[in-house]
């Protein structure tokens, strides 16, 4: 087995920030030592293996997700034993708990409340919404030559996306677009509220604290009240606060991983014009196009959990308490499972079984938005241009571009990217 050069792998993978920037040096480097790392300056273990990335994410058993999506929130008490689960169980990672740091029943009853709003006919009604609110906003960029598509059109799209799966009424969604313009993102789940009085979360989260209770007392036909009035599996009605949550969850959940999404696609699209011009011709391929994207630079890098008890992964003993970083994106590269893995290509066999949006239980609910919203507006930009170039004004010239990505542990995408557009 080939060693790593010692500076390397001993960068701390949560602050280090060219680590952060750009992860896959990294994750290659530590995968030389073998599918699981134990960090030398944490008590930490990095999963880099695609099996047992998947082992992990299956075994609720013996992981929990308690700590996401902090993967270093304090303990709340010691660890005196080989199982800690009746402790974790007991106690609440985060200060607003999310769907995505629960565990067993607990998490299956908060995810039910989410049916009403994935069902077929649901999406394929805010499919028709995408269609239109892309089709507009694309035009606009197009006729202005060009943009800057992270922050001026992908992240108010997605965002608008849910706000229309969620039936956000039409007379408030403009309320929305100009809570989004005003902040910072709020799909990010660590973000702080840095120069804003109240969180873009918070501000929309008290319209749906107002949604559900005026639709608890008078119904509509409409998707808030489904929501509104949706039951617990066992019969029982959630809390209003509840509800609210995992609305809100919603946002924090879909907004930068498919904005990033979109960055991460349309810059692979600028700098390979030959891949660009086989898509515009055949706009069939375009699904197997973001799956490889999904795979090779999914926008979420990596998912958290705590060992619950003593236990195994692979040939490593894993003490209660251990916390482990399961990279899905270096699982995706993992050489293992597939062939070149740091090669682009499309339609290579299996692909859905990238670990992108994760696996077992906490598997991403919005997948399939996900995937629809991406495709549609990728249509929608062939479909009113001829060509889509970086803007060297801003990146600079090929073989000597400047690009920015986010320095985040758990996201991987531009922070910019500026494009020109030429109509068709
Ligand atoms: C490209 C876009 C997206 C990516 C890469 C992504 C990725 C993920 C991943 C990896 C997880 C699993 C976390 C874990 O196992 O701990 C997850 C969970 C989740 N995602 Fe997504 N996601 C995306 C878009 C969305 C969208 C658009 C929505 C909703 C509209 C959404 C809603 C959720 C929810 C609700 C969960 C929590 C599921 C649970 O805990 O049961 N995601 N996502």
């Amino acid at each position: 087995m080939a060693t790593a050069p010692a500076e390397t792998v001993e960068k701390d993978y949560f602050t280090d920030l060219s680590v952060l920037l750009d992860p896959y040096e990294y994750f290659e480097q530590i995968r030389a030592h073998g599918p699981i790392y134990q960090m030398k300056s944490r008590d930490v273990v990095v999963v880099t293996g695609f099996q047992e990335s998947i082992d992990i994410l299956l075994n609720t058993r013996d992981f929990s997700s308690w700590l996401n999506p902090d993967p270093l929130a304090k303990l709340p008490f010691e660890i005196t034993s080989d199982d800690i689960s009746e402790q974790l169980d007991a106690t609440s990672s985060t200060n607003i708990e999310l769907m995505v740091s629960y565990d067993g029943e607990k998490h299956t009853t908060a995810r039910s409340l989410l049916n009403p709003l994935f069902t077929p006919s649901r999406l394929k009604a805010n499919e028709e919404f995408m269609r239109d609110y892309a089709d507009e906003m694309v035009r606009e960029m197009v006729a202005k030559g060009g943009c800057e598509l992270i922050n001026e059109v992908a992240t108010p799209y997605v965002t608008m996306v849910i706000a229309d799966l969620l039936g956000v009424p039409a007379e408030d969604r403009e309320k929305f677009r100009a809570i989004i313009d005003s902040g910072p993102p709020p799909g990010n789940m660590n973000a702080g509220d840095e120069g804003q009085s109240v969180h873009p979360l918070m501000m929309m989260g008290s319209f749906f604290a107002r949604y559900i209770a005026e639709r608890r007392e008078t119904p509509q036909d409409d998707v808030m009240t489904e929501m509104a009035l949706a039951k617990y599996p066992d019969g029982s009605t959630p809390d209003a606060m509840e509800v609210v949550k995992s609305a809100m969850f919603l946002f924090a959940a879909g907004q930068d991983t498919s904005a990033k999404l979109i960055g991460n696609a349309m810059r692979r699209l600028t700098e390979d014009p030959e891949l660009q011009q086989q898509l515009r011709e055949d706009r069939s391929l375009i699904p197997g196009f973001l799956e490889e994207v999904l795979r090779l630079e999914g926008s979420t890098k990596a998912t958290f959990r705590i060992a619950k008890r003593k236990t195994m992964i692979g040939d490593m003993e894993i003490p209660a308490g251990k916390r482990v970083v399961v990279s899905m994106s270096a699982a995706n590269r993992d050489p293992r499972r597939w062939d070149d893995p740091n090669e682009f290509r499309i339609g290579r066999p299996k692909i859905k079984e990238h670990l992108a949006f994760g696996r077992g239980a906490h598997t991403c609910a919005g997948a399939p938005l996900a995937r629809a919203e991406v495709a549609v507006i990728m249509d929608r930009f062939f479909e009113h241009t001829s060509s889509i170039d970086l803007s060297e004004q801003h990146h600079g010239p090929k073989g000597d571009r400047r690009i920015d990505y986010e320095p985040s542990y758990i996201i991987r995408g531009l922070a910019n990217l500026h494009v020109e557009l030429t109509p068709r």
